[in-house]
């Protein structure tokens, strides 16, 4: 029998290259090894966006695209709605039992995205709970892996605490997941200071028209302290070859890019417009794919209905089991 892999994403905004190469590529690669779940965990979306739930709604569709443009294949993968299934609900209320408060909002990542959200004293109990909820998600597909970014490694830790709490509790029902990283697991953003962040402005979107793309790198932040061509330039930490690295296959450009930098021979702009090539050789594709599925709205209901119908099937036999080891599987 194949291995599971569950992971998702939050459909509130466009995926760019930072989830390219944290996590997206590796969901590619491994589709035909595993069978593979795709979230769209819009239940999670609206806990940071209850208040504009058709932003939500709207980004169903729009993560969709994204998955397919990146080379998730619908014959291959699941693409699920989280909201569309009720056994994620339940398990997240059963296993809000097992976790207590202060663990919870100790969480890194939660506790840094309330900061950022600037929710101070007001924590939406929906928002503190999520990486329950999330647990909820990866438990109920009896997942093997969860390929994710580094930001997300506190959600399976706490997956983990959660499983193990279960299975001792009420007997070794669910299957304690792995986590894997892509090979950029923190993607650096455009302005060379945070990571990749749709929120913080410094993002290339999968999406994105090669004019964007080109616009984008020739604003690239490079090395601060070189003012002419001719100076000699550092390669390390600097988020242009960081890129090249990341995203061009041509690795005897990357060299020869990287040696003239250092001589102080070649300047920004041939550096940048070699990037600029990489990159949209990397997007071209998935602008094709996202283009042919556009056009066809009855493909994209068809992928979402079918994924939801297989996702409902999967996690009832999982919820089933966990009732059972829960003493309310009631046979009136
Ligand atoms: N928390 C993830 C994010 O913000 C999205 C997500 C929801 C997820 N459920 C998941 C990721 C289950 C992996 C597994 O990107």
């Amino acid at each position: 029998m194949k291995k599971r892999i569950l992971t998702g994403d939050r459909p509130s905004g466009r995926l760019h290259l930072g989830h390219f190469v944290g996590s997206l590529a590796n969901r590619v690669k491994l589709q035909d090894e595993y069978e593979q779940y795709v979230l769209i965990a819009d239940v999670q979306a609206l806990t940071d966006n209850y208040e504009n739930p058709q932003k939500v709604a709207d980004f169903v569709r729009e993560l969709l695209l994204d998955y397919v443009a990146v080379g998730i294949d619908p014959e291959k993968s699941t693409i699920v709605v989280q909201s569309m299934i009720p056994a994620i609900a339940e398990l997240t209320i059963f296993f809000m039992n097992l976790v207590s408060l202060n663990r919870v909002l100790r969480n890194p990542t939660v506790k840094s995205e309330i900061e950022e959200k600037g929710f101070k004293e007001s924590v939406p109990a929906g928002f503190a709970m999520y990486p329950i909820s999330q647990a909820a998600d990866i438990t109920a597909f009896q997942a093997d892996l969860v390929p994710v970014g580094e930001d997300q490694l506190p959600m399976i830790e706490q997956t983990r605490e959660i499983v193990r709490k279960f299975n001792s509790l009420y007997g070794e029902v669910l299957k304690e997941p792995e986590v894997l990283l892509g090979d950029y697991p923190r993607l650096v953003g455009l302005d060379g200071k945070s990571k990749m962040s749709k929120s913080l402005g410094n993002s290339i979107f999968l999406a994105d028209t090669a004019e964007e793309v080109q616009k984008k790198v020739m604003s690239m932040y490079t090395d601060p302290t070189r003012l002419k061509p001719t100076d000699p330039g550092t390669v390390e930490g600097n988020p242009v070859f960081i890129y090249h690295e990341a995203f061009n296959p041509n690795k005897e450009e990357v060299e020869d890019l990287k040696n003239r930098y250092r001589a102080g021979t070649v300047g920004d702009v041939e550096v940048k417009q070699k990037l600029i090539v990489a990159i949209n050789n990397l997007l071209e594709p998935m602008r094709v794919r996202r283009a042919e599925l556009e056009s066809n709205p009855g493909k994209i209901e068809a992928i979402l209905r079918d994924g939801v119908e297989r996702g409902r099937v999967i996690t009832e036999e999982v919820l089933s089991e966990v009732k059972k080891a829960m003493k309310i599987n009631y046979s009136f």
